[in-house]
């Protein structure tokens, strides 16, 4: 038959997660066991404490989500699983169950990129057309990728220091919030007024790359000049400031990138496309100058980690024949 059925392993950070994918877009389960409580005391993944949870959470996965799709390891057609980027012990714990899994069920194995599944989320909400631009970001990538054909990207702008989803996070740590602090601060900053006008590096600049680091100095700054003088500061203001920085460039160079590209569709996908902030602003902009363009968001729940966005991305590679021996390894700074 046409159908293709794909179990689909993502273990790149601090997210377990095991899917079974139909045809590449139609999820039939997704399960994710989060371990962000374990790290949450240390402000940060600590890479060691999250190899020991995937160790202990992957066949767990494995098992529910087969049983939750209500499929049979005999109907599956192949094995997806994330290789690259992200922390390497994270990633082998993944890699190394595929790879048994696969070689014990007689199955082709897949690899693929964690960036390539975070933009093929979109595929959840409608089939992706080309040319396309994605625009990613994430905890360790912000990045604008032109897709000329579903297997070509060509990173065309990137961040030149900090990722956006890190900045997020760093500044949340100065508020004394838990990690990861981006949900926590878009919540915030709809309370807030941009009262502070931080900087908006690059903004004006001509390509399309991002820097995050000088925003971030000039928070912490900011919170630090005022405890020193014993001055209290909205949360609220501080985290709509932040945030209207942060999407006003990310809008702005987009937006730009469109307008001098000839594509059908961008797409918005990684954790940080969950931002309320965000999504609306590049609504709102691509409505008002560039309103034949499709946009596409990834799904909410599938903007962070997931094994789901694995098998949508992994149907695309099986279709050419992108497949990995036995001798797959983690690559933790796989590129494009
Ligand atoms: O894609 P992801 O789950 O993991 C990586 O591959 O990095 O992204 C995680 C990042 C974290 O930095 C987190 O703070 C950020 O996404 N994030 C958000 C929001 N939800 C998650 N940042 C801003 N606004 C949000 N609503
Ligand atoms: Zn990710």
């Amino acid at each position: 038959d046409q159908n293709s059925l794909i179990l689909a392993i993502e273990s790149s950070c601090d997210e377990t997660s095991v899917a079974v994918v139909k045809n590449g877009d139609i999820i039939l389960s997704n399960i994710i066991a989060t371990q962000i409580n374990s790290h949450q005391r240390f402000g940060g993944v600590v890479p060691e404490v999250a190899s020991r949870h995937h160790i202990e959470q992957i066949t767990i996965c494995i098992d529910q989500s087969l049983k939750q799709a209500d499929v049979d390891k005999k109907d599956l057609d192949a094995v997806a699983v994330t290789y690259g980027p992200g922390l390497v012990g994270a990633l082998l714990v993944g890699v190394s169950a595929a790879k048994a899994f696969a070689y014990a069920n007689n199955l082709p194995l897949i690899p693929v990129n964690h960036m390539i599944g975070h933009i093929y989320a979109a595929r959840f909400v409608k089939p992706i057309v080309f040319p396309s631009l994605a625009l990613l970001v994430s905890g360790g990538h912000t990045e604008l990728v032109y897709m000329p054909s579903e297997n070509e990207f060509k990173i065309i702008g990137e961040t030149r220091d900090d990722a956006a989803g890190e900045a997020y996070d760093k500044v949340g740590r100065v508020m004394g919030l838990k990690y990861p602090a981006g949900k926590a601060i878009d919540e915030l900053a709809h309370e807030g007024q941009d009262t502070f006008h931080f900087p908006r590096a690059m903004e004006h600049e001509d390509n399309f790359d991002f820097s995050f680091s000088g925003l971030k100095s000039a928070f912490i700054n900011t919170v630090h000049h005022a405890d020193q003088i014993n001055e209290e500061l909205s949360k609220a203001d501080l985290a709509a400031s932040f945030q209207q920085s942060v999407v006003d460039v990310i809008v702005d160079k987009t937006v730009r990138a469109c307008e001098q590209l000839d594509i059908k569709q961008l797409i918005l996908a990684g954790g940080v496309a969950a931002n309320r902030g965000l999504r609306d602003a590049l609504d709102a902009k691509i409505s008002e100058k560039l309103d034949d363009l499709d946009f596409v968001k990834a799904p909410l729940k599938l903007c962070g980690d997931n094994g789901a966005m694995i098998g949508a991305a992994g149907e695309m590679l099986m279709r050419h024949d992108q497949f990995a021996d036995m001798t797959l390894n983690a690559d933790p700074s796989l590129e494009f």
